[in-house]
């Protein structure tokens, strides 16, 4: 009575949001990247979920360095934008579905996942950029997102961060435990599953400003064709190819890994579905320090 129907990808940089919030979108430098998200605007009016399941990285907002969960699923019936040390960005508050998130818990973590329950949290950039993006300006008080989020926060800030192939593994069980929820209106739910943060980029240290735009299409391409063989790459060639931040990238593999093309016979699962169909794919260098890559893909 729940059903994942798309991923969605993008990169989720900071400055995006501030030159959204400050309407400079229709500038020279960032005219072509907004180009690059129109189609996904009308592609988000045409699908509208019913629930977004984010996952997305926390940068010391919610959590600082005296604790840090691998992964953590938000409760919360709403979220509140986070002030990043410029205040709180004008965008509405994020509502949430306490009752799926209840019963993804349930499901994930008897799939032997250990998930950190979270019942307060206010979420950064990496949660409210990609929602800007994808469904464009919103009045902070009278607007509203289009449906409720559910928070699904990685650790990718400090190591060791989660491998490739436990977050596609990750995806898989977050698949299953959509699959078997059922809503209490008894209608079957429309649910997106977003990756975000990466592509290659490096805020620090003597390669601040890396950027690797081959990696970064070939990444994109393999998350189509390859992601079991893309769920192998070690933490090390993120960071060598992609930079220190460009290890956000193994958060694409969660979603991807939710996508019906990888059932899993060893759970007893039908054969797989068919490959997901390419709706958009997008690439932009650079928006602040990062080389943005979105794309967009739909249950067959
Ligand atoms: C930038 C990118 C990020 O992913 C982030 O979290 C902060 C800053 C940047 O390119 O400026
Ligand atoms: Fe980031």
């Amino acid at each position: 009575m729940a059903k994942i129907t798309a991923s969605v990808f993008t990169s989720h940089v900071p400055a995006i949001g501030a030159a959204m919030d400050l309407h400079k979108d229709h500038e020279p430098y960032w005219q072509p990247l907004f180009a690059g998200y129109e189609k996904s605007k009308e592609w988000m009016k045409a699908n509208k979920p019913d629930v977004i399941i984010l996952v997305f990285n926390d940068h010391a907002t919610a959590f600082d360095l005296s604790m840090i969960p691998t992964f953590a699923i938000g409760c919360a019936d709403s979220y509140t934008p986070a002030d990043e040390g410029w205040g709180p960005r004008p965008v509405p508050r994020v509502q949430g579905h306490a009752a799926l998130s209840a019963h993804i818990a349930q499901s994930v973590i008897q799939q032997d996942f250990d998930l950190t329950v979270v019942n307060h949290m206010d979420v950064d950039h990496g949660l409210t950029v990609p929602l800007s993006l994808m469904c464009g300006e919103q009045d902070p008080v009278n607007g509203a997102w289009p449906c409720p989020v559910i928070p699904f926060a990685v650790n990718v800030v400090q190591y060791p961060a989660p491998s490739g192939q436990r977050c596609l593994n990750l995806g898989k069980a977050i698949r299953r435990a959509v699959e078997s929820y059922e809503d209490a209106s008894g209608k079957e739910l429309n649910v997106q599953i977003w990756g975000t943060g990466g592509m290659s980029h490096q805020l620090q240290g003597p390669r601040a400003g890396l950027i690797n735009l081959d990696f970064d299409k070939q990444f994109i391409e393999r998350m189509v064709t390859d992601p079991e063989g893309l769920a192998k790459m070690p933490h090390v060639d993120y960071i060598r190819e992609a930079g220190s931040e460009g290890i956000e990238l193994v958060m694409w593999l969660i979603a991807r890994g939710a996508m019906s093309d990888l059932r899993d016979s060893a759970q007893g699962e039908a054969t797989a579905g068919k490959a997901p169909k390419e709706i958009h794919r997008f690439h932009h260098v650079p928006a602040s320090n990062t080389s943005v890559g979105h794309l967009i893909l739909e249950n067959s």
